[in-house]
């Protein structure tokens, strides 16, 4: 069905601050320079396999990970368009070792924006749906010229939060804490148009997204979690698997179809894999503003102090039910050791 307002990003921010005077002009044009950088990125990401930007730049990033061309090139277009009007004051990404101090003369830069700028860069050569991932937090230091610590805050402090999905069509998504909103990329105009006003996330997950290659380095208790989730905890019996190993893809599905993505710790990383500030906070805003929820295994990701810009975190993201039961589960010292966890696959 055509969209019948054609409303794009700007507009229905723009639309909303009517109801929420709290948003400034210089947020919604810092929310449409990211939706801009998203449609460059996008144009890059549709034809990929024809320009040379595909395969690795050889590189690798602060995290240890090899950084592939279209990494350095989202990266290079979110410094380029983002905060270019003067409304940010220092940005930080997952593809730099420290934070970029962007613009701090009196009276501007009231934002600190973090962001992931291709998530997923492992499935691009294989034309796998991939994303961007960022946050927006208000400065919180009187003055621009000092606001390096603005960037530490918990996701609860959050101005907004958003991820863009380059996959059979390109969507973006955020919240800016009134509810979650979806555009879809229409190419002919080469505008967001609104799609999906207000998300909800089904509230009890009907599938789990977790990568079972890495059971062996799980504790017990996680062991045990997705075997229960897998062998069935309603009457209904067990959940649907999905993985697709893009963070931004696994969740956009399961926040549209209701599910519960995992990356727990492991033996080899005990904070897991995924990080706090442009990975998990982002996500976890959105889930709870779509009615999910997300969790560390012992509380809220939204509660999470960062003590870095790339501090990792154990993550479990989406239907509220299903990660609460979690969250629970992983809180029994019990669980899991064999007592009674080891049972023959009954429904608990
Ligand atoms: P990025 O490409 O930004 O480094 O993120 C990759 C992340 C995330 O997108 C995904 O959920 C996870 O890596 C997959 O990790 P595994 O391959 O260990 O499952
Ligand atoms: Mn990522
Ligand atoms: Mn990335």
């Amino acid at each position: 069905m055509p969209n019948k307002n054609l409303l794009n990003v700007e507009s229905h921010i723009l639309d909303m601050q009517r109801l929420h005077p709290s948003a400034s002009g210089d947020f919604t044009s810092l929310l449409g320079d990211i939706a801009f950088a998203a449609k460059v990125i996008a144009r890059e990401v549709t034809r990929a396999g024809l320009v040379d930007i595909l395969g690795s730049t050889g590189a690798s990033n602060i995290q240890g990970e090899t950084v592939q061309k279209l990494d350095d090139y989202a990266n290079a277009i979110m410094l380029k368009f983002v905060g270019r009007r003067g409304q940010v004051c220092l940005m930080a990404s997952e593809e730099l070792p420290d934070p970029v101090r962007i613009d701090f003369r009196e009276g501007s830069g009231k934002y600190v924006v973090v962001f992931d700028p291709l998530d997923g860069s492992s499935n691009i050569d294989a034309n796998v749906s991939i994303g961007t991932i960022f946050s927006i937090y208000r400065r919180r230091s009187r003055i621009a010229a000092i606001c390096n610590d603005d960037l530490l805050q918990p996701g609860r402090e959050l101005a907004a939060a958003g991820y863009v999905v380059y996959g059979s069509s390109t969507m973006f998504v955020h919240t800016t804490g009134h509810g979650v909103h979806g555009y879809t990329l229409d190419p002919g105009i080469g505008e967001f148009l609104l799609s999906h006003e207000n998300i909800k996330i089904p509230f009890a997950a009907g599938i789990y997204s977790v990568n079972e290659g890495h059971e062996p380095l799980w504790s017990p208790a996680v062991r045990e979690v997705v075997r229960r989730l897998k062998y069935g905890r309603q009457e209904s019996g067990g959940m649907s698997a999905r993985y697709i190993g893009s963070l931004v893809a696994d969740f956009h599905r399961n926040l549209l179809y209701g599910g519960v993505f995992l990356y727990p710790p492991t033996t080899k990383a005990p904070l897991g894999k995924l990080r706090l500030l442009y990975e998990a906070a982002p996500l976890a805003m959105i889930a709870e503003n779509a009615g999910g929820y997300a969790s560390d295994g012992a509380g809220p990701i939204l509660d999470l102090v960062p003590q870095g810009v790339h501090q990792r975190t154990p993550l479990y993201l989406g239907s509220r039910e299903t990660v609460l039961w979690i969250e629970k589960m992983l809180a029994d010292p019990e669980f899991g050791s064999g007592s009674n966890g080891g049972g023959s696959g009954r429904a608990v």
